[in-house]
């Protein structure tokens, strides 16, 4: 084979590879809250009640989060976010959208990006428990010691799953995770369950825990 076929090869293998990945990496609340967190929360607030510490500063309030973006579609917070086609948005989505005051965030965002914000937004909208701690630092510990198990997206198929013949809660399922309360997870994490989820007490401290647990909401889908 000469050179050039032989790259263009490689080039649509590696191409074909991140297609593939991209296709496989689902929406995550967990994404979206990093960029939550960096762009939106100044004016939006911890909790999307519309309540940051920038919107005392501004004539507008920003929307409460929490109850507007229930009726909305993905297309319609695309247009809202971005700015670009909100004139575009009519009829009952119209409502309080007629201002420049909500940024137009046009190139800021990749489309993963935006799909995790909204994952994000309606993680908020329909989140029944707390957050407790630090997200991020669960999401270190969580590739640590328990991804094993658990696995990497926290799906329950994680290497020793078929070793142990073991079956790991299922993180990405809302149904199953917010069926437990933020005490009986950080119950489980420290102390243990059945005979293959180990305890964690004297590894991981409360905080450690609490961190996690926070992690393990944002996983949910
Ligand atoms: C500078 C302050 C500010 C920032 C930062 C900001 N917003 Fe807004 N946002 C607003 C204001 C003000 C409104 C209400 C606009 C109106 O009433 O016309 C709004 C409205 C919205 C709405 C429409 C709510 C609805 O359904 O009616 C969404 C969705 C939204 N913002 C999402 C976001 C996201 C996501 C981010 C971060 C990427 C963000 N906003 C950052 C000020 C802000
Ligand atoms: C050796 C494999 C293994 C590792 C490592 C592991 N888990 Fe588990 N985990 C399991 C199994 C198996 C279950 C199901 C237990 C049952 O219901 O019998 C489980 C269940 C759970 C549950 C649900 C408990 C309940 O009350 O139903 C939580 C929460 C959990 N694990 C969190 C974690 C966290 C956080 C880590 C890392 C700090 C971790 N696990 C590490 C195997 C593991």
């Amino acid at each position: 084979m000469n050179e050039i076929p032989m790259r263009m090869a490689l080039s649509t293998a590696a191409m074909l590879l991140l297609a593939l990945a991209s296709a496989n990496a689902a929406p995550s609340a967990y994404e979206g809250r990093g960029l939550y967190v960096s762009y939106c929360l100044v004016c939006h607030g911890t909790g999307g009640k519309g309540d940051g510490p920038l919107a005392q500063k501004m004539a507008i309030e920003p929307a409460n989060l929490t109850t507007t973006v229930r009726s909305r579609s993905d297309t319609i917070l695309k247009k809202i976010i971005t700015g670009q086609g909100r004139q575009t948005i009519t009829g009952r989505d119209r409502h309080n959208l007629l201002s420049d005051a909500m940024p137009k965030w046009h190139e800021v965002f990749s489309e993963e990006q935006l799909d995790s914000l909204i994952a994000y937004l309606r993680f908020l909208t329909r989140k029944q428990h707390d957050l407790m701690g630090d997200p991020r630092v669960g999401e270190q510990l969580y590739q640590a010691y328990c991804q094993s198990c658990h696995g990497e997206e926290g799906d329950g198929n994680g290497i020793m799953t078929d070793l142990l013949r073991i079956n790991p809660m299922d993180h990405t399922n809302p149904n199953v995770t917010n069926a437990l309360s933020n005490e009986q997870l950080l119950d489980a994490i420290l102390n243990g369950k059945g005979r293959y989820m180990p305890g964690w007490k004297g590894i991981l401290d409360q905080k450690d825990a609490e961190a996690l647990v926070s992690y393990i909401r944002l996983l949910s889908q």
